[in-house]
């Protein structure tokens, strides 16, 4: 059934200029990209967006990162979208990432790993409604 995911390259993705590969890989793999844009994420944006980690030892340094260079975030669809991606990403440190997944691929780090993606359909939702107004969706 077709489903929805909210997925970013996250900035040292686009850093290290690998958004071609991983946009070229989301293709191969299926996905519509639905909705796209190139976005640099205020501190308070970012921790906004991660809110939901606000109490994690992390907190700090992932909203600091996110929020140190652009972002492009999209709104991918295919059939199991949100597990899809997340299997096509892989684990979120690279270094037990399975092989050929995106983060093996691209990550640096448990911190900089490339990619984000939802963790459900219903956080999906949310995190596209960050990004996207519902002009941006419509007609689609
Ligand atoms: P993601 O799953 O997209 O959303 C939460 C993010 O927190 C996760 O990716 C990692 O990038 C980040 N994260 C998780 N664990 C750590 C950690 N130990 N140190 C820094 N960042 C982390």
């Amino acid at each position: 059934e077709k489903e929805f995911t909210l997925i970013m390259i996250k900035p040292d993705g686009v850093r290290s200029g690998d958004s071609g590969k991983i946009l070229a890989r989301i293709e191969q793999e299926g996905f519509k990209i639905r909705a796209m844009k190139r976005v640099r994420l205020s501190l308070e944006q970012a921790q906004q967006f991660y809110s939901v980690h606000a109490a994690r030892p992390f907190y700090g340094e992932l909203c600091s990162f996110m929020a140190s260079g652009p972002v492009v975030a999209a709104i991918l669809e295919r059939d199991n979208a949100v597990q899809h991606w997340r299997d096509v990403i892989g684990a979120t440190d690279p270094a037990e990432a399975a092989p050929n997944t995106i983060r093996k691929l691209y990550a640096k780090s448990k911190g900089e790993n490339a990619v984000h993606g939802s963790d459900s359909v219903e956080n999906a939702k949310i995190e596209a409604a960050f990004f996207f107004s519902g002009l941006e969706l419509a007609g689609q």
